[in-house]
């Protein structure tokens, strides 16, 4: 499959994209500073900056002051906009109002949305109304409770044949990219393959075109839930300073640890095994008599 790189304008097709979440100014500038190549503003910011249990509580409001916010400390920036649950299930207008809304107001480069063939008619309409959409199926937080609540995806034939129905459907609507969550390194790169657009990444492996991860996870911010692929690059941020006698501030120490995930992305070395979902022998047997496996 030829891959089209419309990503090419952040770096060329032989790098890996990498992309963080934020929701504040600090975390932003921090972002910016450490080189970082995309931000997030993330609908988990219902979770890891507000609290909630959920992704499902916040606001269209919510999520534009912090794009806001976060617009402020990464101006030169590629942010994404998360379309938050309620924003985008009424209709294709009401989808293309609330992603007009993350760019004119939120100061947002392009918005991502959960979901794959049911959402096609939603990303078709945001796509020709001009605006960059980002994909996003396997874990998709919004709707855990039908997925049976927060369980990595791919590892069995019908779900790894839907999810690469659900790419190849966000393709042809138009997405720019697609975010995989949650899913076998090997399943994701069998994704991949059927289609030709970027495929970014969060607990889905390696040998994708970009790796996202969740800020407060980087950085030892989240005391709640700690899904596998949260590598928390402020201890080694920390490890590497311990002998330097400098006095850091938060900031340095957080730009640090964001700089060490970006390199790590580059040097392929995040995620590796460790922070990657395993897949038995027998669920990966099944999974090659897929006619999607090449
Ligand atoms: O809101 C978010 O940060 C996300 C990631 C969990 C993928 O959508």
């Amino acid at each position: 499959m030829q891959r089209s790189n419309k990503f090419s304008f952040l770096k060329p097709e032989s790098e890996i994209i990498s992309w963080v979440t934020a929701y504040d100014y600090p975390i932003a500038y921090c972002a910016e500073m450490a080189g970082i190549d995309m931000i997030l503003v993330g609908d988990s910011g219902a979770m890891v900056q507000h609290g909630h249990e959920t992704t499902l509580p916040i606001s269209m409001a919510s999520m534009i002051t912090m794009c806001q916010s976060v617009k402020r400390g990464a101006s030169n920036t590629f942010i994404v906009g998360d379309m938050p649950f309620g924003s985008y299930e009424s209709s294709d207008e009401q989808a293309i109002n609330n992603a007009v809304d993350f760019l004119k107001t939120g100061g947002c480069d392009a918005v991502k949305l959960e979901g794959g063939i049911r959402v096609t008619s939603r990303v078709k309409a945001i796509s020709e109304a001009g605006i960059i959409i980002i994909g996003h199926i396997g874990l998709t937080p919004q709707s855990s409770s039908n997925l049976g609540g927060y369980k990595v995806q791919g590892k069995d034939i019908k779900n790894f044949e839907n999810l690469v129905r659900d790419a190849i459907a966000l393709q042809e609507a138009g997405a720019t990219a697609i975010l995989l969550e949650a899913i076998p390194e090997i399943c994701s790169q069998m994704i991949r393959s059927n289609v030709e657009i970027p495929i970014f990444g969060i607990g889905a492996g390696a040998g994708l075109d970009g790796q996202l991860l969740i800020s407060n996870d980087a950085l030892g911010l989240y005391p709640n839930f700690k899904p596998r692929f949260a590598k928390n690059f402020f201890n080694e941020a920390v490890k590497s300073n311990l002998k330097t006698k400098k006095i850091f501030t938060a900031i340095d120490l957080f730009t640090e640890s964001l700089a060490l995930y970006k390199a790590e992305i580059q040097n392929s070395n995040f995620p590796g095994h460790e922070f990657s979902y395993p897949i038995s022998e027998d669920a990966l047997e099944e999974l090659k008599k897929s006619s999607f496996w090449k």
